[in-house]
């Protein structure tokens, strides 16, 4: 991972992928990322790491050089099979993580977005992923019991440490995302955003007033798509398959989308990335639309 301003003066990333998205305006990343939440050993331990492994080198050798996962996926698993696969990491991976979600206690898996537990799941972040700095870490949700100035005011308090390179929020409102904002530079959200739900939409338009990057999640539907019928009949025109329309679609949605499809399979991700080189004709996006 970069660290402080290398990535803005390091060599560009590849072309391809759908272009590139300059995270804070300065940080170039390609636009098709991968999220790491499915990695195979995230949640079974008894899981062979060497598959998470080379699916991880893979997207890397492919072009990806943004991949989100989280202190809670597994949690810790997915940021130290990261680690495990590809550190000392490539000078443009952006690595981005998220702080505020994990198993509490007899609460079961919660939001707790308290600066203290927020500083503590970077500090675990931080040692998982084997680095000095977060390259982006995400408020991963919103804890109903602690106001999101204080959630986002630790991360700010973190970044000016050095501990943390770029900030971003998951699952917000609009004016969670406005209040964010007013506390520190938010340069990622992140919120579920596919074909078949744009509840974010109001959220998206933010982000593209303002040149903020929009991580969909669940970008194929958690699968969904790749099974939608809806989506066979535009997949058969470009001898492409179904998810590749939801990720295409997605693309050409907007220039601030930012898709991170999570997958266990070698052959899916492959499959994921050629996405990035289909075209919808805008016949065909009006009919997705609809
Ligand atoms: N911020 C949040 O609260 C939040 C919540 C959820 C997820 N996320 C992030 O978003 C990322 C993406 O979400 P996701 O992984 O849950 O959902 P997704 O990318 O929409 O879909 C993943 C599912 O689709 C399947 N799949 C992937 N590519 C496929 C293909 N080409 N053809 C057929 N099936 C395919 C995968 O199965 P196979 O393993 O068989 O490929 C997996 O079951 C996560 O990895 C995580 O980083 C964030």
């Amino acid at each position: 991972m970069p660290e402080s301003g290398a990535a803005a003066g390091g060599p560009a990333p590849p072309a391809g992928l759908a272009g590139t998205f300059e995270l804070g305006g300065v940080v170039p990343v390609n636009r098709l990322g991968f999220g790491a939440m499915r990695l195979p050993g995230v949640w079974e331990e008894s899981q062979d790491p060497r598959q998470a492994h080379r699916l991880l080198r893979r997207a890397v050798e492919l072009g990806v050089n943004l991949i989100d996962t989280a202190h809670a996926y597994g949690p810790e698993t997915s940021e130290r099979l990261i680690a495990e696969a590809l550190h000392p990491y490539p000078p443009n991976l952006i690595v981005a993580t998220k702080a505020g979600y994990g198993p509490r206690g007899a609460r079961g898996w919660a939001p707790d977005g308290r600066p203290e537990t927020i500083r503590r799941h970077c500090q675990r972040s931080l040692e998982a992923l084997r680095t000095e700095r977060i390259d982006l870490l995400q408020l991963h949700t919103l804890d109903p019991a602690v106001p999101i100035e204080e959630s986002v005011g630790a991360m700010v308090e973190l970044q000016a440490k050095g501990k943390v390179g770029m900030l971003g929020v998951s699952n917000v409102s609009l004016q969670e995302l406005d209040r964010a904002r007013a506390v520190g530079e938010i340069v990622a959200v992140q919120n579920r955003y596919h074909l078949g739900d744009r509840a974010s939409e109001d959220v998206l338009a933010a982000c593209e007033r303002a040149g903020i990057a929009f991580l969909p999640w669940f970008p194929i539907g958690a699968g969904a798509l790749a099974r939608a019928d809806e989506l066979q009949a535009v997949a058969s025109a470009h001898d492409a398959t179904a998810a590749q329309v939801a990720l295409a679609w997605l693309l050409q949605r907007s220039p601030v989308l930012l898709p991170i499809p999570g997958t266990s399979s070698i052959a899916h991700l492959e499959e994921n990335v050629a996405a990035a080189g289909l075209r919808l004709t805008s016949e065909e996006v009006r009919r997705l639309n609809g």
